[in-house]
C-alpha cells in the first residue's frame, strides 16, 4: 500500500516507521524542515530507543520524509499532528485544521484518511469531516474515514507500536474498517471496529484511566505518610487482585509527559462544555500537582531552611529514557526550591538542553557524579538507571536523599520518600 504520515513526533514517526518495516511505501510529511531533514540523513529528531535503527534500515527505500503534501498517489493519509492544550485545557486544533485542509486539496476518491491524534470525542466527525468534504467537493464514504487512536509511551514507542494490546478502529465506512484491519493484521493483536466518537472516547478514558490510578496511588500515599506504613506495601497487596493488577500504582512525584496531563485537562474542559463536572478528574490533577511540592515539603521537613541549601535535582525529563520535559514534575520541584532561595543544580542524562530552555538560570552539571559532589540535598524526580546504580553514601557533603521514584537505597545518607512517613 501507499501510505503517507502527516506529522512526525512520537505518533508519525512510530506509525511510518511500523507500516515500512511491513514493506508499504511510507511517504511522511511534516512541515518542520529540520525534522525532515534528519529523518532522510537517517537519524531520529525524537530520542526513542529502536528509532534510528529502524529508521537506517528503510529510509531512502520504502520511507522518505518530505516537507510537501505530495499525497496524490496515497492509498491511506494518517493524520499524527500535535494536539496541545490551549491555556483554558480545553484542545489546541490549528494542526489537525491545517492538516486536514492540505489532506482535503489533494484527496480522491477511494482515498482513506485516518485521524490518528488523540483528539476529543465529536472532532473527526464535527471538524477532520467538513474540512475534507469542503476542500475536495467529495462527500465522507467517498473517500474512507477513520480514527485509530495510539497506546503508545515515550521511551516505549517502538516497542508499544509493534506489541500493542489492542487496535482500535473507529470507522466512518465498513471499507475502511476492513482495509485498517487488514493493514493491522500482522501484529497479531486483538481488533475492536467501533464507531468514530467511541474510538476517540476510548483513548481519553484509558488515559484519565490511567491517571486515575496513579493519583489514587498518591492519594493512599499521603495519608499512608500519616499513618507510618508504606504505600508500596499496600499498593503490592492492592495490586494483586487481578481486577485491578500492578500497573501504574507507584506513588511519587506524579505524572507528567504529552498524553496525561493534557489528556485529562481537555476531558475535563469537554465535560465542563457539555454541562457536566467532572469532579473526580479535577481532583486527579489537584493531587498530581501537589505531589512534587510535597517533595520540596519533604526536603524542608527533614533538612530544615532550604535558603540557601544546595540542591541537586536528578531526573528532569518527566520519566527516564526520554528527553521529553513537557508537564516534567521537575520544573514545579525547581520553582519550589527557588521560592524557597534554594541552589539548584540540575541533571539529566538526555533533556538538559530542553529544559534549559524553561529553567537558564539553574546551574546544569555534566554528569549526575558533578552534580551530587557539591550537593546539600538530592532529589531525584525521573528513575534513570544511571541514578540506581550511585554509591550516595559516598558524598561527604550530602546530608538528605529524597526520592520522588523509590529509586535509591542509601544507607549513610538520610533517606526520605514519599508515601512511608519518614
Ligand atoms: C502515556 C500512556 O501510558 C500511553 O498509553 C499514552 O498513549 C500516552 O501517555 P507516556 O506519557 O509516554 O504514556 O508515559 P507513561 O509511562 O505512561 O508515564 C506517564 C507518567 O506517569 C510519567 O511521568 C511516570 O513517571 C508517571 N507514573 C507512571 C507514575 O507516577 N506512577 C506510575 O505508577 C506510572
Amino acid at each position: 500500500m501507499k501510505i503517507a504520515v502527516i506529522g512526525t513526533g512520537y505518533v508519525g514517526l512510530t506509525t511510518a516507521l511500523l507500516f515500512a518495516e511491513f514493506g508499504h511505501d511510507v511517504l511522511a510529511v511534516d512541515v518542520d524542515e529540520e525534522k525532515v531533514n534528519t529523518i532522510n540523513k537517517g537519524e531520529s529528531p525524537i530520542y526513542e530507543p529502536g528509532a534510528d535503527e529502524l529508521l537506517k534500515k528503510h529510509i531512502g527505500k520504502n520511507l522518505r520524509a518530505t516537507t510537501s503534501y505530495d499525497i496524490e498517489d496515497r492509498d491511506i493519509v494518517f493524520i499524527c499532528v500535535g494536539t496541545p492544550s490551549k491555556p483554558d485545557g480545553s484542545m489546541e486544533t490549528k494542526y489537525l485544521e491545517s492538516a486536514s485542509e492540505a489532506i482535503g486539496e489533494k484527496l480522491r476518491k477511494g482515498m482513506i484518511v485516518v485521524v490518528k491524534s488523540t483528539v476529543v470525542p465529536g472532532t473527526t466527525e464535527n471538524l477532520v469531516l467538513p474540512i475534507l468534504e469542503r476542500k475536495s467537493g467529495l462527500k465522507a464514504g467517498e473517500f474512507g474515514l477513520a480514527m485509530n487512536p495510539e497506546f503508545l509511551r515515550e521511551g516505549l514507542a517502538i516497542y508499544d507500536t509493534f506489541h500493542p494490546d489492542r487496535i482500535v478502529i473507529g470507522e466512518f465506512d465498513k471499507r475502511t474498517g476492513d482495509i485498517l484491519e487488514e493493514l493491522y493484521r500482522p501484529l497479531e493483536a486483538p481488533i475492536l471496529r467501533t464507531s468514530i466518537k467511541v474510538a476517540e472516547m476510548i483513548k481519553y478514558a484509558s488515559n484519565a484511566f490511567l491517571a486515575t490510578k496513579i493519583s489514587f496511588a498518591n492519594e493512599i500515599a499521603n495519608i499512608c505518610e500519616r499513618l507510618g506504613i508504606d504505600v508500596y506495601e499496600v499498593m503490592k497487596g492492592v495490586g494483586m487482585d487481578h481486577r485491578i493488577s500492578p500497573h501504574f500504582l507507584n506513588a511519587g512525584a506524579g505524572f507528567g509527559g504529552s498524553c496525561f496531563p493534557k489528556d485529562v485537562k481537555a476531558l475535563i474542559s469537554l465535560a465542563k462544555n457539555l454541562g457536566y463536572e467532572p469532579h473526580l478528574l479535577e481532583d486527579v490533577l489537584k493531587i498530581n500537582d501537589y505531589q512534587p511540592r510535597h517533595l520540596v515539603e519533604l526536603a524542608e521537613a527533614h533538612y530544615g531552611d532550604l535558603k540557601g541549601a544546595k540542591v541537586a535535582v536528578l531526573g528532569l525529563s518527566f520519566k527516564p529514557d526520554t528527553d521529553d520535559i513537557r508537564e516534567t514534575r521537575a520544573a514545579i520541584i525547581v520553582e519550589e526550591l527557588l521560592k524557597r532561595g534554594a541552589e539548584v543544580i540540575g541533571y539529566d542524562p538526555k533533556a538538559m538542553a530542553n529544559f534549559r530552555k524553561l529553567f537558564p538560570s539553574i546551574k546544569y552539571a555534566s554528569g549526575a557524579d558533578e552534580a551530587v559532589k557539591n550537593a546539600d540535598i538530592v532529589i531525584i524526580q525521573a528513575d534513570w538507571e544511571e541514578f540506581k546504580n550511585m554509591n550516595f553514601d559516598a558524598y561527604p557533603n550530602l546530608k538528605l536523599v529524597v526520592d520522588g521514584r523509590r529509586t535509591v537505597k542509601p544507607e549513610r545518607v538520610k533517606y526520605v520518600t514519599i508515601g512511608r512517613g519518614d
